[in-house]
């Protein structure tokens, strides 16, 4: 590059050789007045106010500022002057991109009346359910343009492969059993930096659904994008509006759950279980099934707002039990994939070592680790898997462990000789984990608060994860 070229030129040039994933604003103080951003696998994004631009990574700091914002892609750069935005292709060649709204509250960048996001947060759910339903569940009938476009693409998927990371996996293995009770559609789930490892085979009817809240992970994106090439059509479940997924898939899904900023999920992840409901929904036939699924969707946020009332009843198992260094977190069916984020939650906000497990694995191996005292949190609403609950129950107990269940109360025996009970309104078996991952994040939440740790940011983690 030659001496003397400008910051433009110069960031052009350079941008091609960096290694790795970034964000970036460059200044030179030969130029003051110009500023340029770029993006590789992580977000950048920029919003015009009186007097000059505000660049981030993320859309918050526009709160209160400006209206919308304009989120950068991967490889292309933008030279931002007073009064003027040019966005310019990775080759130079000049693009025209339309600005998005910035959708975010003043309100929602403070907890306001509650201690921290997370709490806020798990309070918000029952809302954030009936944004993401909004306009599209009406009078049991569903509208969305990204089912459309799926429609109009492929018709009815011959196979879905969902994919994701952490609580977003376990919204897609929640979702998988959704779409085949309902639809009949062979689905398959697989943790995004996995699926990357498999050669699955890829048809032209083979559907890819990439869950996130940020749509930003990088191991979801390339899963996604490796499905992509191979010729599946592509189906974004995001929160973030404007995110690379959001961008790069073929149709997609807002869950409009409202900015999550607590770096572990809480009400993105129902949100994302909601968007999936949605989706199984639709990809089913027409009938009483159908309609009955439907109806009870429409009432969830009702019971969730009751689960969320648990918190009282929740806290107190928290106060005997914070003391544990180690859990189990069973379930079976539905609430299988719940036992998962249960434990995932007491690891990101607890720092407590907990393993969820469908509850029949338990024999085979970690009923070693039983011993009296033992916590064992069993997610048992009263449906078909209720009787082999029954026996998880008496086998753990057998061995002295602490149980705590989460039911509904309809079958009672499901709670005798429980150790502790946290009970939830009955809801359609399908969409129970809407109600029973509640009271666990409260778990989670009321645990880590005892033992004195930030909930909001635990260590050692992001609420995005752009590397691999
Ligand atoms: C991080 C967060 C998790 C989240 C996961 C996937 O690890 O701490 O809470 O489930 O990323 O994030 P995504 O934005 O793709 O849903």
């Amino acid at each position: 590059m030659a001496a003397g070229a400008s910051l433009h030129d110069a960031c052009l040039a350079t941008l091609p050789t960096l290694r790795g994933t970034f964000g970036l604003a460059a200044i030179s103080p030969l130029e003051p007045e110009k500023l340029v951003i770029a993006r590789r696998g992580s977000p950048i994004m920029v919003a015009e106010v009186a007097g000059g631009w505000i660049v981030a990574s993320d859309r918050a700091p526009f709160a209160g500022h400006a209206e919308s914002c304009l989120s950068l892609h991967d490889h292309e750069l933008a030279l931002l002057e007073p009064g003027s935005m040019k966005v310019n292709s990775p080759t130079g060649g000049s693009l025209a991109r339309g600005l998005v709204a910035v959708g975010i509250d003043l309100a929602d960048t403070t907890p306001g009346s509650f201690p921290n996001f997370m709490a806020k947060e798990i309070h918000e759910q029952p809302l954030a359910i009936r944004r993401c339903l909004a306009g599209r569940l009406v009078a049991d009938q569903i509208h969305s343009a990204g089912m459309r476009t799926i429609d109009e693409a492929i018709g009815t998927p011959e196979r879905i492969v969902i994919t994701g990371c952490g609580s977003a996996w376990h919204a897609g293995l929640i979702g998988a059993q959704m779409i085949e009770s309902l639809a009949g559609i062979p689905t398959e789930v697989h943790v995004a930096s996995e699926l990357r490892h498999r050669e699955i085979p890829v048809s032209p009817g083979t559907l890819c659904v990439a869950v996130s809240q940020s749509g930003e992970t990088a191991d979801t994106l390339e899963a996604m994008r490796e499905l992509a090439r191979q010729g599946a059509t592509t189906f974004g479940v995001v929160n973030v509006v404007a995110s690379a997924l959001a961008q790069d898939t073929d149709a997609g899904m807002y869950l409009h759950a409202g900015p999550e900023v607590g770096v572990a999920s809480t009400k993105a992840f129902t949100a994302q279980i909601a968007a999936l409901a949605l989706m199984a929904a639709s990809l089913s036939p027409a009938g009483a099934k159908r309609t009955e699924f439907l109806r009870s969707l429409a009432n969830l946020p009702d019971a969730m707002a009751r689960a969320v009332e648990t918190e009282t009843a929740v806290r107190r198992v928290a106060e005997r039990l914070a003391g544990e260094e180690n859990w189990l977190f069973l379930g079976r069916g539905i609430n299988w994939p719940v036992a998962l984020e249960g434990a995932l939650k007491l690891k990101e906000i607890s720092y407590r070592h907990a393993e969820g497990l469908p509850a029949a694995e338990v024999k085979h191996g970690p009923l070693a680790l039983v011993r009296p005292g033992l916590p064992v949190v069993l997610v048992a609403p009263s449906d078909h898997t209720a009787e082999k609950m029954l026996g998880t129950i008496a086998e753990v107990k057998a061995r002295g462990a602490h149980t705590v269940v989460i039911t509904d109360g309809v079958e009672p025996r499901l709670t005798r000789g429980a150790d502790d009970v946290i009970l939830l309104p009955a809801v359609h078996r399908l969409l129970s984990p809407l109600v029973t991952t509640i009271p666990l994040q409260w778990l989670s939440y009321h645990t880590a608060r005892i033992l004195g740790h930030d909930v909001d940011r635990p260590r050692n983690l992001a609420k995005s994860v752009t590397v691999e």
